[in-house]
């Protein structure tokens, strides 16, 4: 039988009709003989009732949760309105009834709402799909894929998809890697981004690319990470930054307006990369709360506090954030409790001061005379109740234990709401940083980004100076997207290939035909790429990027559905030439 409606839309105006249902039976209840049942599919929920007399009543005893039905009736009014759901004003009365499948008793209930363990979700996801948030996360995927390609073809944009099978690509993570079975002993990496490809495209002309790419990277695992996750992958030819800053954004607007409705009229703010991190101590601000890092390292030079002064000694700095209200929200036991968490940023210490009626207190104050107390809290814009929390260490230690502390005093105190979309864009990145465990220099983004015109000559006199066209979209503290201009001639490249010591024999064997390539009349050209996960996880309001991938991998990067990785038939490993050790 073909079926009528679906199960969300029906509604008073459908009175009288009569109509075909299918779906799954979400719930029955059995009130002495009235029988209803919640039928379900992805549109809605549309109750059926069978009256004590009816021929079908003997039947609506063997159905259970999860059957599958198809059923014919009528549209009556109900007696007692649902006013939670669009068809809450109506119930289908059955007059014949057909079990499509039966189901047996699920492992998790199907509903929002749920106790069920990960693990359980992750194994039975077929069945955690069927419930209607998840429902809902993967129609709102879909509406922000199509956002995404109306706007860019619309723009002109062409979309490609480039390979799978493929040479290690510089993303900086391990590679997942694929062994040639006609070629034994040798191997494909999987994609860590496929960044090379689309430049070679600007290569080839098409001035305007994009793909939904599939990317792999075999790097540890966060709520914010998967290794095989999903891109918004965008270059273009002839744009300067600025152009592609400005149709990154209107792209971002257009999705954020067609699937939440959600107008966002101000242009996003830029703030280099250097401000972020004075500002906010991490490189991907979350700025819908203040609290910013205040840098009070030549006031904490002139006091007597050996810690502060030691540390200024040896080129370590002196941060503070205040904490409105602080003093009274955080007992001497709570401070303890942020100490331990500063101390996993590698912090040595948290100190603290609390300004309480005007008279400023804790463990520190006996090395701060009068006018240091006067001056630190007017340079850290200190209220009564405030509380100051300060660290001296390192540049890069106080940075990170500060502008963490600074995301996590703010979670705690919920100082802000999901649906704040604080999108800015952090620009002016550094070329390389230094890496004193490796003795070199590393990409800060990748190796083919192209450093700032006045900042050529530092590429010979001090890279560690250097500043790169890059940049960063950063939304609610994550990192959404991030690309840059490209190097489009080969010297330059060969130049930045040298000082992040990669070999001239590497280079050719990594990247020779990029290198050949840009022999060839290359563009100027540049890009960038969008987490789609992430995108997704903001328009949905989670914190875990398993929610918003279909089939997701664990943090232990294993497919419990699917059991995979698994072992494979030694046939299959001497095919591959291949031996394991484990
Ligand atoms: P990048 O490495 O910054 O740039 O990645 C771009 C965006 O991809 C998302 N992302 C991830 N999402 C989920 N799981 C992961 N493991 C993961 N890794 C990255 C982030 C990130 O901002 N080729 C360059 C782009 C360019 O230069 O055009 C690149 O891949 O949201």
């Amino acid at each position: 039988m073909k079926r009528t409606n679906n199960n969300g839309e029906l509604n008073i105006n459908n009175i009288g009709q009569s109509v075909v249902l299918k779906g799954w039976v979400s719930k029955k209840r059995d009130l002495g003989g009235l029988v209803f049942i919640d039928l379900r599919d992805i549109h809605g929920i549309t109750q059926l009732a069978f009256n004590p007399d009816s021929p079908l009543y003997a039947k609506t005893l063997e159905i259970k949760n999860e059957y599958v039905l198809e059923v014919t009736g009528k549209v009556i009014e109900r007696a007692s309105k649902n006013k939670n759901i669009p068809t809450g004003d109506i119930e289908v009365e059955v007059s014949e009834m057909n079990i499509l499948n039966d189901a047996v008793t699920t492992p998790l209930i199907i509903a929002d709402e749920t106790d069920a363990l990960e693990e359980v979700r992750l194994k039975y996801r077929y069945l955690d799909l069927r419930r209607p948030v998840m429902q809902n996360t993967f129609l709102v995927r879909h509406q922000a894929t199509t956002a995404v390609r109306e706007f860019l073809n619309n723009e002109a944009f062409i979309e490609f998809e480039t390979p799978i099978l493929t040479k290690s690509t510089p993303e900086g993570a391990r590679d997942y890697l694929v062994p040639s079975r006609i070629n034994g002993g040798e191997f494909y990496a999987l994609p860590q981004s496929p960044q090379i490809f689309k430049q070679l495209l600007m290569v080839s002309g098409f001035e305007r690319y994009y793909q939904i790419a599939k990317c792999f990277r075999d790097e540890d695992l966060r709520s914010d990470r998967q290794p095989e996750f999903t891109q918004i992958d965008i270059e273009t030819s002839f744009m300067g930054q600025d152009e592609i800053l400005d149709i990154s954004e209107r792209m971002i607007k257009h999705v954020m307006k067609k699937v939440k409705n959600v107008d966002l009229t101000d242009a996003f703010p830029i703030i280099t990369y250097k401000e972020a991190m004075d500002k906010y101590g991490v490189d991907k601000p979350d700025t819908r709360f203040d609290m910013h890092l205040t840098n009070i390292t030549e006031l904490a030079s002139t006091t007597s506090f050996g810690v502060f002064t030691s540390n200024i000694d040896n080129g370590g700095i002196v941060k503070s954030i205040t904490v409105k209200n602080g003093a009274n929200l955080y007992s001497r036991k709570g401070i303890d409790k942020l100490t331990d968490f500063v101390k996993k940023f590698r912090a040595r210490g948290l100190a603290f001061l609390k300004l309480n009626d005007g008279v400023l207190g804790g463990g520190i104050i006996k090395f701060l005379n009068e006018e240091q107390q006067a001056k630190i809290i007017e340079q850290a814009k200190m209220e009564n109740g405030d509380l100051l929390l300060i660290v001296s260490d390192k540049e890069s230690i106080v940075n990170q234990s500060l502008g963490n502390l600074r995301n996590h005093i703010a979670k705690e105190q919920k100082l802000y709401s999901n649906e704040d979309y604080d999108f800015i864009w952090v620009v002016d990145w550094p070329m390389f940083e230094y890496k004193e465990e490796h003795s070199r220099y590393f990409s800060l983004h990748h190796p083919f980004t192209m450093v700032k015109d006045e900042d050529v000559e530092l590429l010979e006199t001090d890279p560690s100076k250097a500043i790169a066209y890059c940049y960063d979209l950063v939304v609610q503290g994550q990192e959404l997207g991030g690309g840059s201009i490209r190097i489009h001639k080969e010297a330059v490249q060969n130049q930045v290939f040298d000082i992040l010591g990669i070999s001239k024999e590497e280079q050719q064997a990594k990247f020779g035909f990029l290198l050949d390539a840009l022999k060839y009349g290359t563009p100027p050209h540049g890009g960038i790429a969008f987490g789609l996960d992430r995108l997704i996880m903001l328009l949905v309001h989670t914190e875990n990027i398993r929610d918003v991938v279909a089939f997701p991998k664990t943090n232990s990067a294993q497919c419990l559905l699917t059991s995979a990785p698994s072992r494979v038939a030694s046939e299959q490993l001497n095919e591959l030439s291949i031996k394991t050790t484990k």
